[in-house]
């Protein structure tokens, strides 16, 4: 038996040692704040802002206010949230529209050049060279949307997204949409952006930073993020209430998050990234482009990926089993009026011929459950039905972990989940495209699967 005695030393020794490292990196955290330098996003994150192409929606740029998105710069120093209009990035492209033939015109007297130089532009440069890099990188810039345009469908879109108080946050493209602005034009297309995939986008930012109270302003950004639906404002907290009461969930209000302002509050039983990072996956597999194109939603659960796809354009048919996840869906699609069609359905390979040729077919966390209703057999013929019909497959399926699981020897698991697909489907091109960890101590290897 352990001796009491050292049991306790050790556990003081423990908490020491855990209070020791909180103490560095909290001090390390001071530094930086003290310093005011900007972080930068990480896009691995989940969903990521950086390139989007489509659907693009037409906003007239002098129609609504233009602010800042967060920075997580501490607050004497942070543009979050401030007018975009007078800030340094339209200032700079003003300046330089208007002088930038002038000799004596200098780049770097500009407020832009100068908060460059310090780290203290919403973008990771420091120092003079990297300062000089951007500003002629900005000069580039706009001379080429002068000369040719603004092409988002050939470079990436301005990314925006709405606020509760009904301005537009510029989420991406903070330098596109300054030339535009410097240059005199009114209406612009841009990809209009979803609050939680921002936050999503920020969240680990947000988290990194400390002490909070130095980043209000980027916290406070953050918070105004989300277009309301105000007509439908009584209709929707009813269903809210109604959730919360259902408990669909052992630990959680629902199973993946529901891509709506209101919903935002709801807890999740899987880890908060993994849905965004399969829809990442997914749009990545789909070149960016989902606008138009026929998807298919297996275990669609409350419909995640299909209000987020269907967001982006695609049209989406989507099957549940179960009829309260179902009910709640299908109350979404008319609160919300969205274009999505929920089937309260078991997945037969007939249901799979009925809704015919689809561009993609989502089937996350589901063939398990299939296969442990119906045997392997089924799962295998389903899983074929879906290689004939559709031209790309989303896939991940538990392996050796949860209540419902494939089985291989332990070690195999993703040589295994890519030798089953091969066997079972049609497709010759399958690739591994990430993982995900649903609960966080288990991996789902997510793949992509085309025909060549
Ligand atoms: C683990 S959840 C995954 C949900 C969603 N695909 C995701 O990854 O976020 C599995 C879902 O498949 C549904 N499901 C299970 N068996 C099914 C079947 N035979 N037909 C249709 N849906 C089924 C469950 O009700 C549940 O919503």
């Amino acid at each position: 038996m352990a001796n009491p005695v050292t049991s306790i030393i050790k556990r003081i020794l423990h908490k020491l040692k855990r209070l020791v490292a909180l103490g560095i990196q909290r001090s390390r955290q001071l530094v930086h704040t003290r310093r005011a330098r900007y972080h930068g996003l990480n896009n691995d994150a989940g969903i990521c802002y950086q390139t989007v192409k489509s659907p693009l929606t037409q906003i007239n740029l002098h129609a609504r206010p233009i602010v800042n998105s967060m920075d997580f710069l501490p607050d004497r120093h942070s543009l979050s949230g401030t007018d975009f209009v007078i800030g340094p990035h339209v200032e700079f492209a003003k300046a330089y529209i208007a002088n930038g033939d002038d000799p004596t015109w200098d780049y770097a007297k500009t407020r832009y050049y100068q908060l460059a130089v310090a780290g203290r532009l919403p973008f990771p440069v420091m120092g003079e060279c990297q300062a000089r890099m951007r500003c002629q990188k900005f000069i580039w810039m706009i001379e080429q949307i002068r000369r040719h345009g603004y092409k988002p469908r050939e470079f990436g879109a301005i990314a925006v997204a709405p606020t509760t108080d009904g301005k537009w946050m510029v989420i991406n493209g903070k330098h596109r949409c300054a030339a535009l602005l410097a240059l005199g034009e009114k209406n612009v297309d841009v990809f209009v952006g979803l609050d939680n995939e921002v936050r999503v986008q920020f969240r680990h930012l947000a988290e990194s930073v400390w002490p909070r109270s130095s980043y209000h302003l980027s916290f406070e950004a953050m918070e105004s993020l989300g277009k309301p639906n105000k007509d439908k404002a009584d209709e929707i907290q009813q269903l809210i209430e109604q959730i919360k009461k259902q408990k669909l969930e052992t630990w959680a209000n629902i199973y993946h998050p529901l891509p709506f302002y209101e919903f935002g509050n709801l807890t999740t039983q899987v880890a908060p990234d993994t849905s965004y990072q399969r829809l990442q996956m997914i749009l990545d597999a789909a070149d960016g482009n989902v606008e138009d194109k026929r998807v298919l939603d297996l275990g669609c659960n409350l419909g995640f990926y299909s209000f987020s796809l269907a967001h982006r354009g695609a049209r989406v048919t989507s099957v549940e089993m179960r009829a309260d996840y179902h009910d709640i869906s299908k109350r979404i699609v008319e609160l919300y009026d969205m274009n999505v069609r929920f089937r309260n359905e078991s997945l037969t390979p007939q249901l799979i011929d009925e809704v015919g040729d689809v561009d993609v077919t989502l089937c996350f966390s589901m063939i398990q459950w299939v296969i442990d209703q119906h045997g392997m057999d089924y799962g295998k013929q389903i899983l074929r039905k879906i290689s004939e019909r559709s031209k790309l497959l989303m896939f991940d399926v538990s392996v050796n972990m949860g209540a419902a699981c494939l089985v291989c020897p332990h070690g195999q698991e993703l040589v295994f989940v890519f030798d089953w697909l091969k066997e079972a489907t049609t497709y010759t091109d399958i690739q591994l495209v990430g993982q995900v960890h649903p609960y966080g101590v288990d991996t789902r290897y997510v793949f992509a699967c085309k025909h060549q």
